[in-house]
């Protein structure tokens, strides 16, 4: 079930989402055409090989066995999370433990709701259906997505004007999994109306550099234990770039090492490749560096940092800050962001003098 649809997750979702954040190059920034394909060939299949997360996985353990046992679909299930940690793999994952065939679509793909009623019209009975970035679905698709979800019927309104018509249609019973990085904008009547919903955390070095481990063993890359830990711990908790960072020190290894990626290897590597101690990129860099420098460390707007910088804003607040936060660099306050002593230390900037 798994290989027949394997190729639907990454289909026009997540090929349509690399246009769309196509633009400067940064080891955390936009999905490009050869990560997608690293991503596919490395994604889990099962939950024995997903690392990690453990509290999400034994729960999902469970709630499957259940649904399974009593011959059900599971319930509705979203998952939300910074990029990269892995909910589109396990949309994937739920799918093929339940033995379910899997049907991809996202939020902005579903433009009207004929598009839903066709996509839920056509699934069978016990299918599940992912919907990435599904906080980007429109108000009316929602509005029709809402009694599908609970008692399997689709309103639609079929004609215009006088003529217009109401028909009521039955949908087999599906389970529906959305995927979201801003659970913030999800409406509250669709996030209710998920029975399961998990909240993806970074993960830890021992967990990305397990992940590293078995990278490297799926890809014929020979790698030890501290040069695997040298790679997970400057991943920024992420798997989807400890996975990015693997290919880029394999080729480094390649061309000035004989291949090994040993501790010293991964090091000089990440060095040449201008990924510092803490995972933090170029983009990262220039971030702390114009709230620092250039704003002198009082608090500024999403906006403003995105134009000094040159980055969209909902970029930075989907890829780069949740990290920057997580490690303290940044804060939130209700003036705006603003560089904490720590970012300060870090850049080697003397932090101006509080009056
Ligand atoms: N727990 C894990 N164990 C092993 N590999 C993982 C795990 N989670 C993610 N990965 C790897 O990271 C890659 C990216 O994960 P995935 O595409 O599922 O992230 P995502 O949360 O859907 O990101 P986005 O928000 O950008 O869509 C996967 O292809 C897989 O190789
Ligand atoms: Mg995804």
């Amino acid at each position: 079930m798994w290989e027949a649809d394997k190729d639907d997750l990454f289909g026009d979702a997540a090929e349509g989402r690399a246009a769309h954040t196509a633009g400067p190059r940064s080891v955390t920034g936009e999905l490009t055409a050869d990560d997608l394909e690293v991503d596919r060939t490395l994604r889990p299949k099962t939950l024995d090989d997903y690392c990690g997360q453990e509290r999400v996985r034994e729960n999902l353990r469970v709630l499957i066995q259940a649904a399974k046992e009593r011959n059900e679909p599971l319930d509705h299930v979203i998952f939300s999370g910074p990029p990269g940690l892995g909910k589109t793999t396990l949309a994937g994952i739920v799918a093929n433990e339940m033995g379910a065939k899997l049907h991809t679509t996202s939020g902005p793909a579903i433009e009207r709701t004929g598009d839903l009623a066709a996509i839920l019209t056509n699934l069978e009975e016990g299918d599940v259906l992912f919907v990435d970035e599904i906080h980007r679905l429109n108000h009316q698709v929602e509005e029709v997505l809402y009694p599908a979800m609970e008692d399997f019927f689709l309103d639609i309104v079929i004609g215009k004007g006088p003529a217009a018509r109401s028909i009521r249609l039955d949908v087999p019973r599906f389970t529906l999994i959305g995927a979201t990085t801003r659970t913030g904008l999800l409406t509250g009547p669709l996030r209710d109306r998920f029975g399961i919903s998990y909240r993806l955390d970074y993960y830890s070095v021992e967990e990305l550099a397990r992940i590293v481990t078995r990278s490297a063993g799926i890809l014929g890359v020979d790698i030890d234990e501290q040069g695997a830990l040298e790679i997970a711990s400057r991943s920024r908790g992420t798997p989807r770039l400890a996975n990015r960072l693997l290919k880029r020190v394999r080729d480094y290894a390649q061309v000035k090492a004989e291949g090994s990626i040993t501790w010293d290897v991964a090091a000089e590597a990440l060095g040449f490749f201008e990924i510092d101690e803490m995972g933090l990129d170029w983009m990262d860099v220039k971030i702390l560096t114009a709230l620092a420098k250039t704003f002198r460390g009082r608090p500024v707007g999403l906006t403003t940092i995105a134009s000094a910088v040159g980055e969209d804003p909902s970029t930075l607040e989907d890829v780069y800050e949740p990290y920057l936060l997580q490690k303290g660099l940044i804060i939130r306050t209700p003036q705006g962001r603003q560089a904490t002593p720590l970012a300060f230390e870090h850049l080697g900037i003397v932090p101006p003098p509080t009056k």
